[in-house]
């Protein structure tokens, strides 16, 4: 967190384009605004549109606004967000999710600084920062053609990637601390602790939520818990397993009486390898590849072989 928050100082002065890479709850929105607030347009607005929540027939008019008379219902005038970020920072949240006719729209815009409203001739100019984020391995929507090369290639000018909260474990003695003075704050409880077998069971637990699951993991607690030490048994269920499934992975390595195939065992360890890293890397593929110290092609090459498809895309 420590690195990513010296690019993030570095790049908030500049009035780049920044592209947020990671899994849900690692924190790019929170970055998003912390760019902002650190930016020379801090005083100005910051303008965050989810562009996987908001309906696609509804996402250009909330855009760019629209004129009277637009379409059923537009009575009046109306600018859109961009408009209304002038001078500020917009924040594209779940930009993976756009449709190809409005990449072409929001190209336009990073390129030119300017669009029309809906149902208007009039060209607007803005002068907007750009900050995306996106779940998704956009690389790889490219290919796909999902998604533009073109605006690929303008986001992708400064990208941070926020690794997912199981591969940087020695953050979460400080989130820890941090979530339980903020909530202890919150509710107007005495400071509370973990133990220290707990805190290992936190250490080990994989946080397929990330920080979001830890901190409302640690919101939980504080307000249901009598007294000011968090033991084990505080814990759910799935925290405090994931310490067990490691011992008792580990015991069960001797061979059986009968032999194993060598080459069926290590293709299978290979597999759940594979399997483990395209989790780890929340399905984004470039990543795993990373995880695992091979080439890209390799990796889906072997995942055809394996035939894990279906899973690589889940996230
Ligand atoms: N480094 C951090 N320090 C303190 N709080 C954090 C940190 N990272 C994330 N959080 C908190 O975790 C929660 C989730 O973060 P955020 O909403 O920014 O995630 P996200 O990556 O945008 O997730 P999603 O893709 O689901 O929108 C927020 O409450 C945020 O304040
Ligand atoms: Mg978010």
């Amino acid at each position: 967190m420590k690195r990513i928050l010296g690019v993030v100082e570095k790049a908030a002065a500049s009035d780049t384009t920044i592209l947020l890479n990671g899994e849900t709850g690692t924190g790019k929105g929170l970055l998003a605004r912390l760019i902002h607030e650190f930016s020379p347009r801090r005083g100005k607005p910051f303008v965050p549109i989810n562009c996987g929540a908001t309906p696609e027939g509804l996402l250009e008019s909330e855009f760019f606004g629209y004129r009277r008379g637009a379409f059923t219902g537009a009575v009046a005038d109306k600018p859109g967000k961009f408009e209304l970020a002038d001078g500020g920072t917009v924040f594209l949240d779940e930009i993976g999710d756009m449709s190809p006719e409005l990449q072409v729209k929001v190209l336009r815009v990073l390129e030119e600084g300017e669009f029309e409203r809906v149902g208007g001739r009039e060209t607007i100019r803005i002068d907007v920062r750009i900050i995306a984020a996106t779940h998704r391995d956009l690389e790889e929507e490219v290919q796909k053609g999902t998604f533009r090369e073109d605006l690929f290639y303008r986001l992708h000018v400064i990208p941070i990637l926020l690794p997912p909260l199981r591969e940087r474990k020695s953050d979460i003695p400080f989130l820890v601390d941090h979530f339980l003075e903020e909530s202890a704050r919150r509710n107007r409880r005495p400071p509370m602790r973990f133990s220290p077998e707990a805190l290992q069971s936190l250490m080990h637990y994989p946080w397929p939520g990330n920080v979001r699951e830890l901190r409302n993991l640690i919101e939980r607690l504080v307000v249901l818990k009598e007294g000011d030490l968090l033991e084990v048994a505080d814990l759910p269920e799935k925290v405090r397993s994931a310490h067990a499934g490691r011992e008792s992975r580990r015991a069960a390595t001797a061979l059986p009486g009968e032999g194993i195939s060598l080459a069926a065992a290590v293709m299978e360890f290979e597999k759940a390898l594979i399997r483990r890293a395209l989790e780890q890397a929340g399905g984004v593929k470039y990543r795993a590849a990373e995880l695992l110290q091979i080439k890209r092609t390799t990796l889906l090459e072997k995942i055809k072989r394996y035939r894990l498809e279906g899973e690589a895309d889940e996230s």
